[in-house]
C-alpha cells in the first residue's frame, strides 16, 4: 500500500510550489548505463563505519566548493549543480589533480536542453547520459555559470546567448573590444568524460536501500539525489526526519557526500549538499534521516564515474591547439585491498569511540 501511493506520487510531477525543477525531458532516454559490478555486492553492512563524510576524511575534504544556482538570477538548474558536483567530488577523490576540477553546468545549460534540462527543471540521469553521448564535458573555467538558458527571460538572461556552439562550449576574450579585443572559442580545452552511470530507488530496494547508498559512497563517492524542497525552505539545522507520504514528491536535485548516526535516536541521517549557498542550511548542507524515503531522499538516486579527464594541459594559444594531455580515471572501488584495508581501519577508529 505505502509504496503503491508513493509511486503514484513519483509518477505524476505535480507543480505544487515554487519548486519544480525536476522533470525528466523527452531527449532522455537511458536512465542507466555502466557495467561495474555495484559496491554493496562487495561491501557487507557491518563493514561500514558509523559515521563518513567525504567533507571530512581524517582532517581533509575531498568535496569540489559550495554552490549557488540561484544567482545572478534565479534559474531552477539544481539537477545540473547536484549532478555535476557529484562527478567532480569523484575526480578530487582520486587525488590526481591538484587543482580542484569544476565542470561547467552552463555548458549542460546551452547544449543539453532536450536531455538534460533547462533554468525550468531537468534531470541528474538526464545530465549524466547528456555528457556521456556527447563524449565530454568542459572544465568551469571555459564556460562560467550564468543561470540563463534559452528560455529563460529573467534578469539579464535576454541579452546573453546561450545557443548551444562552440563558443559557448568553450572561449576567451583577449582585451576590451575598444582596443581591438575579440572573444574566440577555444577548440581544445580540459573536460572530463562519463564511464558509467546507474541509479538507486527505495522503491525497488525499501529495506537495503542504506547498505547500497552506503556502500557507493563510501567506495566511490558522492552521489546525486532528488528531494522534496518546500519543507526545506526555512530549514535552520537539524536532522530532517518528516516521513509525510505527500512529502515525498522529488522536485529538486542534491547530493549525498556522506551520514552519520545519531546517537540520541539511534537513527542513521545523510549528510546532503544543496545548491543555494552557504548562507543556507548548515554552510550549504543539510542532514535527514535515512533508510524512510524521508522527503523523497531515496527515490531517485543517481551516480556516475568520471572516465578520462584533463590534468595537465599545454598553455593554449588563441587557436586552442594542442592544448592537453590525458590522464585515466581509476575507479578507487576496483582496488578491492585498500578498500578492505579503508574498512579495517574504520573497524579499530568504532572499537576506540565504544570501548
Ligand atoms: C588521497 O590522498 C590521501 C592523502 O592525502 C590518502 O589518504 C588517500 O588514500 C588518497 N586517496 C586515493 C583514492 O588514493
Ligand atoms: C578532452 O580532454 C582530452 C584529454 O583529457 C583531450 O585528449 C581531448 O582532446 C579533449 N577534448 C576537447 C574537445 O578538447
Amino acid at each position: 500500500m505505502l509504496f503503491s501511493i508513493t509511486l503514484l506520487l513519483a509518477a505524476v510531477p505535480v507543480a505544487l510550489g515554487r519548486h519544480d525543477e525536476y522533470m525528466v525531458l523527452e531527449g532522455h532516454d537511458v536512465r542507466e548505463d555502466y557495467h561495474s559490478p555495484l559496491p554493496h555486492t562487495y561491501i557487507s553492512e557491518d563493514e561500514l563505519p558509523d559515521n563518513f563524510n567525504w567533507g571530512n576524511v581524517n582532517g581533509k575534504s575531498y568535496l569540489t566548493h559550495s554552490l549557488n544556482q540561484h544567482i545572478p538570477q534565479y534559474c531552477g538548474s539544481c539537477w545540473a549543480h547536484g549532478a555535476l558536483s557529484a562527478l567532480g567530488d569523484r575526480i578530487k577523490i582520486t587525488n590526481s589533480s591538484k587543482d580542484e576540477i569544476d565542470l561547467s553546468i552552463q555548458y549542460v545549460l546551452n547544449c543539453g536542453t532536450h536531455m538534460a534540462g533547462s533554468c525550468h527543471g531537468g534531470s541528474h540521469t538526464g545530465t549524466y547520459q547528456f555528457i556521456k553521448s556527447k563524449g565530454h564535458v568542459p572544465y568551469d573555467s571555459c564556460m562560467p555559470y550564468m543561470a540563463c538558458s534559452q528560455e529563460s527571460k529573467e534578469g539579464f538572461c535576454q541579452y546573453v546567448d546561450t545557443t548551444c556552439s562552440a563558443a559557448n562550449t568553450c572561449k576567451t576574450c583577449d582585451t576590451f573590444a575598444g582596443m581591438g579585443g575579440a572573444c574566440t572559442e577555444i577548440d581544445y580545452y580540459p573536460n572530463s568524460t562519463i564511464s558509467e552511470y546507474g541509479t538507486y530507488s527505495f522503491m525497488t530496494s525499501p529495506k537495503d536501500i542504506v547498505h547500497k547508498l552506503k556502500s557507493e559512497i563510501y567506495a566511490r563517492g558522492p552521489v546525486a539525489t532528488g528531494v522534496n524542497a518546500e519543507p526545506l525552505v526555512k530549514y535552520e539545522g537539524g536532522i530532517v526526519t518528516d516521513t509525510k507520504l505527500w512529502h515525498m514528491m522529488v522536485n529538486h536535485i542534491v547530493s549525498i557526500v556522506g551520514w552519520g548516526l545519531d546517537e540520541e535516536t539511534g537513527n542513521d541521517y545523510w549528510i546532503v549538499r544543496n545548491s543555494w549557498g552557504q548562507y543556507w542550511g548548515e554552510m550549504g548542507y543539510f542532514r535527514i534521516l535515512a533508510g524512510k524515503n524521508s522527503l523523497g531522499i531515496e527515490m531517485e538516486v543517481a551516480w556516475a564515474n568520471p572516465g578520462s579527464f584533463t590534468v595537465n594541459n599545454y598553455p593554449c594559444f588563441e587557436n586552442g591547439e594542442n592544448c592537453v594531455k590525458t590522464a585515466y580515471y581509476k575507479d578507487p572501488s576496483k582496488d578491492l585491498d585498500s578498500l578492505k584495508l579503508r574498512l579495517a581501519g574504520e573497524k579499530t577508529k568504532k572499537g576506540g569511540v565504544r570501548g
